[in-house]
């Protein structure tokens, strides 16, 4: 499928498999979804644009180059708070927005909760951050938000993803690409992604 891309480095899936793994506990699950955010957003920003700059460096002038495009990440809360830290370190000057989002248990649909995106946008690209992709239902509703803002480069950022949520997102809306860590075999009749990890929130906070 066009516009997907699972993460092929074996750094991925040597911290994906630390991750899955029931024995590994929060504090140690907290560092590996910083460490698996930050590898994964390596991946998904290679097409940022730069615009050249000349520099002074101790030995000689030479031509760098700088980001020109204004970065947003978007943390999907709960557990995309989890991805923040990481990516920030690779780009500090990103401005973070939160979207409030849990699943209604019984009917799997998101429920909106929290958005304090101001009226006019003020970003040029969002990264919005989840851990789990699962109906896909949570990434939709946060695209549509954004592109109610009027940010039109998007992209998502997640680590495993279910094929019935890649699936959603991809035909409501094909233009975001998908980066994840990988992509699991099914959902179960509860929306959980299976193998997956469990609940992301609740490893990453302990509750
Ligand atoms: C989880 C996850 C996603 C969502 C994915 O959040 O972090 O946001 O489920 O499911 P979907 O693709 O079917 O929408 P959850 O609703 O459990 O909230 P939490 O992060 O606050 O625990
Ligand atoms: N949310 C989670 O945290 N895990 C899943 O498997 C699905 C949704």
């Amino acid at each position: 499928m066009q516009n997907v891309f699972p993460s092929t480095h074996p750094l991925v899936k040597h911290k994906l498999t630390r991750l899955r793994d029931q024995r590994t506990e929060p504090k140690k699950f907290r560092e590996l979804v910083r460490e698996l955010a930050a590898l994964l957003t390596y991946e998904a920003t290679a097409d940022l644009v730069t615009y050249p700059v000349r520099i002074q460096t101790p030995m000689s002038e030479t031509d760098g180059q700088d980001l020109q495009e204004k970065i947003g990440l978007i943390p999907i809360l709960r557990a995309g708070l989890g991805m923040v830290e990481g990516v920030w370190e690779l780009m500090p000057s990103a401005e973070v927005w939160h979207i409030g989002m849990y699943r209604d248990e019984r009917t799997l649909k998101p429920v909106a909760y929290y958005n304090k995106l101001p009226v006019a946008p003020t970003v040029a690209v969002c990264l919005i951050l989840d851990p789990m992709l699962a109906t896909g239902g949570s990434a939709v509703a946060t695209v549509d938000i954004l592109k109610q803002w009027g940010v039109s480069k998007i992209k998502f950022v997640g680590l495993i993803a279910a094929p019935e949520g890649i699936q959603h997102l991809h035909n409501a809306h094909p233009d975001v690409p998908i980066h994840i860590a990988a992509i699991d075999d099914h959902l179960n009749e509860n929306g959980y992604i299976v193998p997956g990890l469990g609940d992301a929130g609740d490893r990453l906070f302990g509750t």
